[in-house]
């Protein structure tokens, strides 16, 4: 989508993945060289302080196109008039949790954000990384008056993470392997399709004869590599994350390639079979203006079915648990 400016709402902007996000956004390359940016950092209140020395950092990189930072802790200040809401802002988990358990603690933080998402610019697009991601995007959509179509909770990181395993198995270049398509929850119950991917056009079960490694090892090292990497680092994936967000607005707003494809959750229609209602990750294409479609009639094995199944068991659970709390 070609815009003369831009207005990118970052939440959680002084944390960790804010902080990898910020200076991509500004340099040009995502929304391109002749679009300014103008960018609104909320924080909690109590890091405002540390959200001021981002705002020094991002000043002295001199990018050209950034106008205009408004930093805050007041939410409807930080989206009035925004075309991009970057939901990142919630607590991180730690070793030895699941994401779902932060569910109850980051939950409520996305009523209230999706409420102020009503104050956004009426093509205003909104992608939730804070975790559980994809119940997270469930809680904003429905705490709002913006339809439920501009709500992505974020997967695109399990579909980078799934072509680099695909592509490093098969000795190919990472941009050889396309079609990737990631269902379900981000969480461990994820199930990356290797079923559907190519690799130089070829099924990736055609390139790559160790079927044993595609069905195990690499449908398990997608599922768990975020808590892979919380254990090597003692903290959770910032760079790649603030990268696949980035990677994910992207895909939004430029037409998809010609016959592939992207993931996201977003909010089931009842493709695939998948209970309607529910932020579940899908294989996408975009049309380069704003909207988007789920791509239909991908060949799904019985195998593949039973894990599309578990994944959306799991996302039926975490909607009835922030149900019960009266979330949505
Ligand atoms: P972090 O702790 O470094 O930063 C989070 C920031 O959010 C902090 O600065 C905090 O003050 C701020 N914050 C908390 N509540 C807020 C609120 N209500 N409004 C605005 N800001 C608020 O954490 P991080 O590493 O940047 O991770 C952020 C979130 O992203 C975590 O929930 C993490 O699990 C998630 N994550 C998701 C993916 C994904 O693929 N979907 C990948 C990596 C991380
Ligand atoms: C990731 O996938 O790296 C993030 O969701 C962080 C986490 O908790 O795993």
């Amino acid at each position: 989508m070609k815009r003369n400016k831009v207005v990118v709402a970052v939440t959680g902007a002084a944390g960790n993945i804010g902080y990898a996000t910020l200076p991509r956004l500004a340099s040009g390359e995502i929304f391109g060289k002749d679009t300014e940016v103008e960018l609104r950092l909320l924080e909690i209140t109590p890091a405002l302080g540390a959200l001021e020395g981002v705002a020094m950092e991002m000043n002295d990189c001199a990018f050209p196109l950034l106008t205009k930072m408004v930093l805050t802790d007041n939410v409807e200040e930080a989206f009035d008039g925004i075309n991009w809401a970057m939901l990142i802002g919630a607590k991180p988990r730690g070793k030895g949790m699941l994401r779902s358990d932060l569910l109850l603690g980051n939950g409520p933080i996305f009523t209230g954000q999706g409420n102020a998402l009503n104050k956004a610019a009426d093509d205003v697009q909104v992608i939730v990384v804070g975790n559980p991601a994809n119940t997270n995007a469930l809680i904003a959509a429905n705490n709002s008056d913006v339809p439920n179509s501009r709500f992505a909770g974020m997967t695109r990181l399990d579909q980078n993470r799934a072509i680099s395993q695909l592509a490093e198995k098969a000795g190919v270049a990472i941009s050889d392997v396309t079609n990737m398509a990631i269902f379900g929850n981000h969480s461990k119950t994820m199930y990356p399709d290797a079923e559907n991917a190519l690799i130089n056009g070829t099924p990736a079960y055609e390139v790559i004869s160790d079927h044993e490694w595609l069905r195990g090892d690499f449908v398990t090292t997608v599922q768990n590599r975020g808590a892979e990497i919380i254990n090597a680092r003692g903290q959770s994936s910032a760079m790649s994350a603030a990268n696949a967000a980035l990677d994910h607005i992207v895909s939004m707003e430029n037409a998809t390639p010609d016959g592939d494809w992207f993931s996201a959750g977003v909010m089931s229609d009842g493709s695939y079979g998948v209970a309607e209602g529910l932020i579940f990750s899908f294989p996408l294409r975009a049309d380069g203006n704003g909207s988007y479609e789920i791509v239909q009639g991908l060949e799904i094995s019985d195998w593949a079915q039973q894990m599309i199944d578990a994944t959306e068991a799991e996302l039926i659970s975490e909607r009835d648990t922030v149900a019960a709390e009266g979330l949505i």
